[in-house]
């Protein structure tokens, strides 16, 4: 089932979400339902945030990056295995000199900017069966993981970007909350305006 995608202004997408465990109700069907949602909105990445549950869990499928002829090989087949679901994640070491890189989210349509993170990561997170894995990522994959992990602490990547062009975003990101946007798939709106 495709749920609808929360837009930006819902106090949702600001909770510091909390950890699950195994006995989350009808978990399951969260992330198949969550998968659907992600696929048919063409991204590489969804948090449970922005569904409207503030749990600790998002899934990633970076494989559309694979495609991209400037990585090397070895980041291509990386970024074509990696689809996955991660649960109660936590970084446990960001290194490397920051780079940028052009972010998107399907909560907030149409904002593109680029943002700067460290390339490399250490991360620990439990898979759906509750097994905990330590990775590292580098790259563009540990560009996405960054992304989605900080919805599940209730940041977006706008607020990481300068004033200057915080200001500049301003009115568009309000327009987004109000529902005045075209997407191409659900969403939720948090200030519409109910026509009477
Ligand atoms: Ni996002």
């Amino acid at each position: 089932m495709i749920l609808p995608i929360v837009a930006f202004g819902d106090p949702v997408l600001r909770k510091v979400a909390v950890e699950i465990n195994a006995d989350y109700p009808e978990l399951k069907t969260l992330i198949a339902n969550m998968k659907e949602t992600m696929y048919n909105a063409a991204g590489v990445g969804l948090a449970a945030p922005q569904i409207g549950k503030s749990i600790r869990l998002f899934l990633i499928d970076a494989s559309p990056f694979a495609d991209d002829e400037e990585l090397s090989e070895k980041d291509r087949d990386v970024l074509k295995n990696f689809n996955k679901v991660f649960i109660n994640a936590r970084i446990l070491k960001e290194e490397g000199t920051e780079w940028v890189f052009n972010e998107g989210c399907l909560s907030i349509p149409d904002v593109r900017e680029d943002v700067f993170r460290q390339p490399e990561i250490t991360i620990e997170y439990q898979d759906e069966e509750f097994k905990t894995h330590t990775e590292t990522l580098n790259g563009l994959a540990a560009r996405v993981f960054q992304h989605e992990y900080d919805h599940i602490d209730g940041i977006l990547f706008t607020d990481k970007l300068s004033t200057l062009k915080k200001r500049l975003i301003k009115k568009k990101l309000e327009h987004i909350s109000k529902g005045k946007i075209r997407a191409n798939y659900r969403m939720r709106f948090p200030n519409l305006k109910k026509k009477k």
